[in-house]
């Protein structure tokens, strides 16, 4: 049995969360998972550890976790690895190439103490450089352009 965990980035306006959520009830809708969660990196709640326990709840014995995240940073090859106590693959402690607008990492209020459930964590890919997602562009240019 699989539980789903989607990972967003977290923010202090709802945007990001309410992108996740929704995209957390497509995913739902459209596969067949014991459940389905969302978590967050930082600022937003419910944290990731905590989603994690959530899919555990569901009685689930693999949890496969994606970071909704267009591409691999500090905050997918580190940070969320070490919260679902796997290892990660980029250690280096000082700095971060942020490149999302903040720049205050060392002040997280985040846990980075692992997750410890009863059932395997499988970890993903984030999202990538895929023609769906060029599809998307695409609709945004064309919706700007008529508007
Ligand atoms: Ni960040």
């Amino acid at each position: 049995m699989v539980a789903v965990v989607l990972v967003g980035h977290g923010s202090r306006l709802p945007y990001n969360r309410e992108v996740v959520e929704k995209l957390a009830e497509y995913v739902e809708e459209m596969g067949d998972f014991e459940a389905v969660e969302v978590g967050f990196m930082e600022f937003s709640e419910p944290s990731i550890q905590e989603a994690v326990k959530r899919a555990a709840e569901s009685g689930a014995d693999r949890i496969v976790v994606v970071p909704v995240f267009l591409a691999h940073g500090v905050h997918t090859k580190r940070d969320i690895p070490r919260m679902l106590g796997l290892e990660p693959d980029w250690e280096e402690d000082h700095g971060h190439d942020h490149d999302h607008g903040h720049h205050h990492h060392h002040d997280h209020h985040r846990e980075y103490e692992p997750v410890d459930v009863d059932a395997e964590i499988v970890y993903t890919e984030p999202i990538g450089a895929d023609r769906r997602i060029a599809e998307i562009i695409l609709d945004r240019i064309k919706e700007a352009l008529e508007e």
